[in-house]
């Protein structure tokens, strides 16, 4: 049997062509294998170059999440996994709302039922299938934003973990990696370029219709028990707690069964 990766077609040209006409020197790069393409643009970017472009890794090994964490996704090289990062220069009014943009794009590039967890990992039906990690860097008076995305192309079954990981191919099994790609960057770029002319709340109620948490009891890592009721206008988490509404911008959210004796709203 051969290797699977030489059956794999990156249309880098096509993505190229969708893109580059509206984001001027607009490159496309796919590696192998890298530590993590966040890792690497950034590193990139603090050496001062900052020009537009996505990397993909076939292979990341050391692939990172948000909040520290790793992010495992297929290590065999086979693209099991999606992973690429895009970098380029933004100039919004305001930051807020970003991360959700970018997975709301995301989310819209793939499939209807794919829902967002506040802030921005995608999830099928209550499983996350994929996850954004957004880093920025400063470069004179601008800033260099790399959004990392990884999403879960092909179903595995990690041991240790409770409830598997959702996979594209569940949704849309004639899908695969580089077609994944294909569908998601050019309507990301967009988007992010969008946001950065007219900030979140053109997004507010599309999010709205993809929001995973909505109505749900809810709990912050910072202690607040709620429940969600969707995002304000700057895309923050609005949690009904008995104290009142609190806007979450920064927390890690959780959703699961409220211990006994706590009371929500
Ligand atoms: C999360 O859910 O915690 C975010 C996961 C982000 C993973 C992607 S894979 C491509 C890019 N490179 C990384 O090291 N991380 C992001």
């Amino acid at each position: 049997m051969g290797d699977a990766r030489e059956s794999l077609h990156w249309n880098a040209e096509a993505i190229w062509e969708a893109v580059a006409p509206g984001l001027p020197g607009f490159s496309v790069e796919i590696l192998p294998e890298v530590d993590s393409t966040n890792s690497e643009l950034m590193r990139r970017a603090r050496g001062g170059r900052c020009e537009p472009g996505l990397l993909v890794a076939e292979r990341q090994t050391a692939g990172r999440g948000r909040m520290g964490r790793d992010w495992q996704s297929d290590t065999s090289g086979r693209t099991g996994s999606l992973t690429f990062s895009l970098g380029m220069v933004l100039e919004p009014q305001s930051w807020s709302g970003l991360s959700l943009v970018a997975g709301l794009s995301v989310a819209q590039a793939l499939h209807p039922e794919l829902r967002l967890k506040w802030p921005n990992d995608l999830w099928w039906r209550d499983r996350k299938l994929g996850g954004i990690l957004i880093e920025t860097a400063s470069f004179g008076p601008l800033r260099y934003v790399v959004v990392g995305v990884g999403i879960n192309i092909a179903p595995v079954h990690p041991p240790g973990l409770a409830t598997p990981a959702a996979a594209l191919q569940e949704l849309r099994p004639d899908v695969d990696a580089p077609q994944a790609l294909g569908a998601v960057v050019p309507p990301l770029v967009a988007a992010l370029q969008e946001f950065a002319v007219h900030g979140f709340g053109v997004y507010q109620a599309a999010f709205s219709q993809r929001d995973a948490l909505s109505g749900r009891e809810v709990f912050t890592s910072d202690g607040t028990a709620g429940v969600a009721r969707g995002v304000d206008a700057t895309g923050a988490l609005l949690v009904h707690t008995a104290a009142g509404v609190i806007h979450v911008s920064s927390a890690e959210v959780s959703v699961r069964p409220a211990p006994a004796g706590t009371s929500l709203l």
